[in-house]
């Protein structure tokens, strides 16, 4: 099949967002100006540079409470926030934190998630996460948006501290299999990692 996006579609549900798999989840925590805690995940998620570490969150829509949802808000006054791996033990309390609550309310608390600080910043780290990515806000892109009274916004950091659980490294190396990461897929579907295989680049010299 075949349409134009800025026509109708014939199928039930946009495909878009099951084209594009699967997806990280960047499980973001924040602090407000006011210092509430915030925690959410994101799935237009991804790293964009090594040197220096560089990613990118994009938050769109509105939430029922405000204009901008409580993350972006949060990143505009305080230029730093936390990316979070969720895994696949953790993965109820992700799912919980997407829930629209208030800006008043700490969805570390609604998902009963126990906090850690964070070394260089101020918004905490979710404790049972295996991997946090420490991140201060480079640049904010806004990105084209249909609705009006909405907008769409790219979020760019870099990493400034990486924190990886002990047990998830096995001979100096990420064991993906100990981590465990979920990622999104279309429609409610999510999904662990499944066969690994290695390709070696013959033309490189080292
Ligand atoms: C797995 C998953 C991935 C999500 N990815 C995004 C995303 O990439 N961008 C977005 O704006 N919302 C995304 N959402 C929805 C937000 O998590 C949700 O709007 C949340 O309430 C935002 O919280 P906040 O207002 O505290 O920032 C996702 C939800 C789930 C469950």
């Amino acid at each position: 099949m075949f349409f134009k996006t800025d026509e109708s579609h014939p199928l039930p549900h946009h495909p878009f967002k099951a084209c594009i798999v699967p997806r990280p989840i960047g499980w973001v925590s924040t602090v407000s100006a006011e210092g509430i805690g915030n925690v959410a995940p994101f799935s237009f998620f991804n790293g964009v540079a090594q040197n220096p570490p560089q990613l990118m969150v994009a938050v769109n829509g509105k939430t029922p409470h405000a204009d901008t949802k409580d993350t972006l808000q949060n990143i505009e006054n305080t230029k730093e926030f936390v990316i979070n791996i969720a895994n696949y033990d953790l993965r109820n309390e992700m799912f919980r934190t997407a829930a629209p609550e208030h800006p008043n309310t700490d969805e570390a608390d609604v998902a009963d998630l126990e906090m850690t600080p964070s070394t260089l910043i101020k918004p905490k780290r979710i404790k049972n996460s295996p991997i946090h990515l420490e991140c201060v806000l480079t640049q904010f892109v806004p990105l084209l948006c249909d609705s009006e009274s909405e907008r769409n916004t790219a979020i760019f950091g870099k990493v400034v501290g990486i924190h990886i659980d002990d047990d998830c490294l096995v001979d100096g190396k990420v064991d993906i299999r100990k981590v465990n990461p979920i990622s999104r897929l279309g429609y409610k579907d999510y999904a662990t990692v499944g066969d690994l295989f290695q390709m070696n680049a013959k033309w490189r010299k080292s």
